[in-house]
């Protein structure tokens, strides 16, 4: 038996539903639903270092400019830097009159407790209270039966309505319960719980509850999702009372499809981030959701117009990095490197020029890049207005040269200056002969002379750097000692009076010529101005492109003063 074979019998299949009459498959998105951006609280739970009050605030404020509506801020009940950024975004004035900033809190008394005073102030709140119902987690993780699962959420409900009721102030509380797991829950179950929460806390017609309803881990096909909400929907008592929400996660990859079939289901409100962060393979992403929708001529009811700037503020924020094939937003995804595509959206861009209907009909291009800030690049954009990724892109692929990502804004610097120097497109060979301008033919003020490394099998681990530098036809005899051949040529360097640079960086990896292989060296040093340089060294022995390639930056930052 194969491996995966034997592997696959240990899963169960996800259970499908009685759903012969299902509806949604016939329905289309034809209007956006509520958006609740969770970046600040289900996405920041899942940074490697979550963002600090600044970069909170930034993406705060950010996602009000967007035109969300509905804000999830924190968990301010878990830790003292969450309730600190709530009363921050209270205080500090930061929440504009018509923003409803949402707290994460678990169904339990001191926490909800802590919620309330947390959110003091405030104008507009909605508290979203949640406890983990899943068949799973019943059975292996609380050990409770469904009616004590029921009882934490009724007595969290009820607690909350108490805690309204005694709120000094003039606050637009509303209410959010998210049966945690839902889709790992008994349909019937799921409805049960939901129907005892919006009675506990008194939901009308008028007086909505939003029951959000978590694909908390994505376990099964986007249709069966869909089946999910629509069952939920048709057997929910008083349906009325709520407002149905989604928040969907994305472990099978099928999260923006999900939400959509769920759309279709009956879902009014969709809870999600920028670019799907989130935990593990993060959560529904907001900017695809919202995008499908527009291609679709539906308004999305959000700010998309300038993804980059949207990107930067996120990469900023979560140190995270959207991928370069993102949908949307990665930095290949208007870029057409096969020739027959190029020639396509070519014609297409001159059928519409001449039909005239100011409709979008171009092959391969699925949205107008203009309307998102960014533009059609062809073949692989090595012009003036290539983007940084482009040329980077062709150096590996056509040359073999990984440029580390930190290279490319000042290398694709170089290459726009040589595009608008000649005003027009470079070849692949031209753009090598840029990096070899850049980075190998540079006026060497500082060179190597006779040189040698030893003591790597000394007791301390240490290394020395034993050699001639020639500074401006000068030769200097120095020698220097340090726990790796970079630090030991820097010490020499001290030595030599060459100092006021900083080791940042490197990254290395092998090039082969035929039989010829060798080493290549990218070194980031910081100048004495503070700024980074990049140099690059190539040799037969990685010791020794390192210690070229630290030279080469020392070469270029003395060029440039
Ligand atoms: O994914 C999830 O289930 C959650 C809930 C707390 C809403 O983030
Ligand atoms: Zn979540």
């Amino acid at each position: 038996m194969s491996k995966m074979k034997q592997g696959a019998s240990k899963y169960i299949p996800f259970q499908q539903i009685e759903l012969p009459d299902r509806q949604w498959p016939a329905r289309v998105i034809d209007k956006a639903p509520v958006w609740c951006s969770v970046d600040l609280r289900d996405g920041n739970q899942a940074l490697v270092d979550p963002m600090n009050m600044e970069e909170k605030l930034a993406f705060f404020h950010t996602l009000c400019d967007m035109g969300f509506k509905e804000i999830e801020v924190g968990f301010p009940s878990a830790s003292e830097t969450e309730y600190e950024i709530c009363r921050e975004l209270i205080e500090g004035g930061h929440i504009p009159d018509d923003v409803t900033i949402q707290v994460l809190v678990q169904a339990r008394p001191h926490l909800i407790q802590k919620t309330f005073q947390a959110i003091r102030g405030a104008k507009n709140v909605i508290v979203h209270f949640y406890n983990s119902t899943s068949t799973l987690q019943r059975k292996v993780v609380f050990k409770k039966d469904m009616a004590g699962v029921i009882q934490i959420a009724v007595e969290g409900a009820k607690l909350i309505r108490e805690l309204t009721d005694q709120y000094e102030g003039d606050c637009n509380i509303r209410y959010e319960y998210s049966p945690e797991s839902f889709s790992g829950t008994e349909m019937d179950n799921a409805v049960d719980i939901c129907a005892a929460v919006l009675d506990a806390l008194g939901a009308t017609a008028e007086n909505k509850v939003i029951l959000n309803l978590p694909n908390t881990v994505e376990m099964c096909t986007p249709n069966t999702f869909a089946d999910q909400v629509e069952y939920f929907i048709r057997h929910l008592p008083g349906r009325e009372r709520a407002i149905i929400s989604v928040h969907p996660h994305n472990d099978r990859g099928t999260g923006v499809a999900a939400t959509e079939l769920a759309l279709l289901a009956g879902a009014e409100r969709v809870e999600g981030t920028l670019f799907g962060n989130g935990e593990r393979t993060g959560n529904l992403d907001i900017v695809a959701t919202g995008l499908n929708m527009y291609t679709q001529g539906v308004d999305p009811e959000l700010d998309l117009s300038d993804i980059p700037a949207l990107r930067e503020m996120y990469e900023r924020c979560t140190r995270m990095h959207v991928h370069e094939r993102h949908p949307y937003a990665g930095e290949l995804v208007f870029t057409a490197f096969s020739g027959s595509h190029q020639d396509a959206i070519n014609k297409g861009t001159a059928y519409m020029q001449t039909s005239g209907t100011g409709k979008w009909e171009i092959p391969y291009l699925p949205i107008d890049p203009a309307d998102v800030g960014r533009q059609y690049e062809p073949i692989i954009r090595i012009n003036s207005q290539s983007g940084k990724g482009g040329a980077a892109f062709v150096m590996q692929h056509a040359f073999g040269l990984t440029l580390p990502k930190e290279m490319h804004p000042e290398f694709g610097a170089m290459v726009k200056a040589k595009c608008d120097r000649l005003g027009r497109e470079l070849s692949n060979e031209e753009l090598l002969q840029v990096f070899e301008d850049g980075y190998v033919h540079i006026p060497q003020k500082y060179a190597l002379g006779e040189y040698a490394f030893s003591g790597a099998s000394s007791a301390d681990g240490s290394i020395r750097f034993t050699g001639v530098i020639r500074a401006d036809g000068e030769e200097r005899q120095v020698s220097g000692k340090g726990n790796g051949p970079i630090d030991a040529f820097f010490s020499a360097l001290h030595k030599a009076g060459i100092d006021g640079y900083q080791f940042v960086n490197y990254h290395e990896h092998a090039v082969s010529a035929g039989a010829d292989s060798q080493a290549i060296a990218y070194i980031q040093l910081k100048k004495p101005d503070g700024k980074s340089i990049f140099g690059v060294g190539r040799d037969h022995s990685i010791n020794v492109a390192s210690v070229k390639g630290v030279l080469c930056a020392i070469n270029r930052a003395e060029m440039e003063s």
